[in-house]
């Protein structure tokens, strides 16, 4: 199936079973890797315990205590944004990138002995769910059906009522669309690699949007928005009733909030900045001791530079948006960086100029992007 027929039959409208999707695949990372990740200070480790029929959740950091005390059967460790830590994650991520790159959330990766899980939910995203080690039964089910267990500290489906299943084994890849119902229990020690893709919903778009907004006002020098114009009512009539907040005062307040304008410029920034801003546990590591810029330059001549795991880059026109930030670019310097935001790395550097230089050496110094070794 080609990328173009996946996105016109599956994406957004139905599950797909994909056997061998990724031949070979047997994982990037084993078990006790996953557990050294889950006990990272910057990494988002979850805990799943069934016991007794009932759940219980953990979050981490955890420590080696945490992880060696653990049942034999029944529990399930996720790790989340595995991408920012190991090179294969993202090249695995790479191979999705018939899907934009603003869509993308990260890899999770979880392991689960015999019997785990995380009980029958549905996701809010676009989730491919590969298949690594191990074996893994999953169920699914387009019930509408969403009610959810009280008092569980994970959203559990309370009527599940699976209509297909199949046990994926290494390198079988199930795609299932948002709020698509599913149960994923592990058959034998299993280890599952989830891509999942972010929607935000339109409530986080328009409140972060109003974020934006408050933001440019704040910064705009345009005289229309200083402190200079204000409220006035040079013809105030007599009122009834003093308390009153008066039609015309309400019809100045109505004109005065019309100056609040925005155009498709403001959507691309809005979206470049809000869908490649960190998140907040996320620092990135600068240099020590950056080189110089001549040498720096020396340097990825030879080697060519890539995106730190931990950054996101995205483009627009004549711009990019690196970790939340905007850079407004000649048509030049943005036929250069294109490549690194498709590929996150390039190669070919020999024709770079004064301003892509610039750009790339302040990006190093940020710990944004790195000579590739
Ligand atoms: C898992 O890997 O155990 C769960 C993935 C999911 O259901 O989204
Ligand atoms: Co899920």
């Amino acid at each position: 199936m080609t990328p173009k027929e996946f996105l016109r039959d599956y994406w957004q409208k139905q599950p797909l079973l994909v056997r061998n999707a990724l031949p070979g695949f047997s994982g990037l990372l084993t078990c006790n890797e996953l557990m050294k990740l889950s006990c990272y200070e910057d990494a988002q480790a979850r805990l799943v315990i069934q016991s007794d029929g009932k759940w219980r959740l953990k979050h981490g950091p955890f420590s080696s205590h945490d992880l060696a005390k653990l049942p034999k059967k029944q529990w399930t460790l996720l790790v989340q944004d595995v991408n920012h830590f190991l090179p294969s994650a993202r090249d695995l991520l790479s191979k999705f990138r018939f899907i934009p790159h603003p869509r993308l959330d990260d890899l999770m990766v979880s392991y689960a002995p015999k019997g785990g899980g995380i009980g029958p939910h549905f996701d809010s995203y676009d989730v491919f769910l590969l298949q690594g080690t191990g074996s893994r039964r999953w169920q699914i089910s387009a019930q509408l059906d969403n009610q959810l267990i009280a008092d569980a500290p994970l959203r559990i489906l309370k009527n599940f009522q699976p209509e297909q299943e199949w046990v994926l084994q290494a390198g079988d890849m199930l795609y299932l669309p948002p709020n698509y119902a599913h149960n994923g229990i592990a058959e034998d020690n299993c280890m599952t690699y989830s891509i999942g893709f972010r929607a935000p919903s339109h409530h986080e778009l328009i409140t972060q949007f109003l974020v934006y907004l408050q933001d440019k006002i704040e910064m705009e020098e345009s005289l229309s928005l200083t402190d200079k114009e204000r409220y006035s009512d040079p013809d105030l009539q007599l009122q009834p009733h003093p308390s009153k907040i008066g039609a015309s005062m309400q019809s100045q307040v109505s004109s005065i909030l019309k100056k609040i304008k925005w155009n498709r410029e403001d959507i691309e920034n809005f979206l470049g900045v809000y869908l490649s801003e960190p998140k907040s546990h996320i620092f990135f590591e600068q240099p020590l001791k950056p080189l110089t810029l001549r040498l720096f330059l020396q340097q990825i001549k030879k080697t060519g530079v890539q995106l730190s795991l931990k950054s996101k880059i995205l483009s627009g026109n004549n711009k990019f948006f690196v970790n939340g930030e905007v850079y407004k670019v000649s048509p030049h310097t943005y036929k250069i960086l294109i490549k690194l935001a498709d590929n996150y790395e390039f190669l070919s550097h020999s024709y770079i100029d004064k301003e892509t230089e610039k750009i790339l050496y302040q990006w190093y110094v940020n710990g944004y992007i790195q000579s590739k070794e």
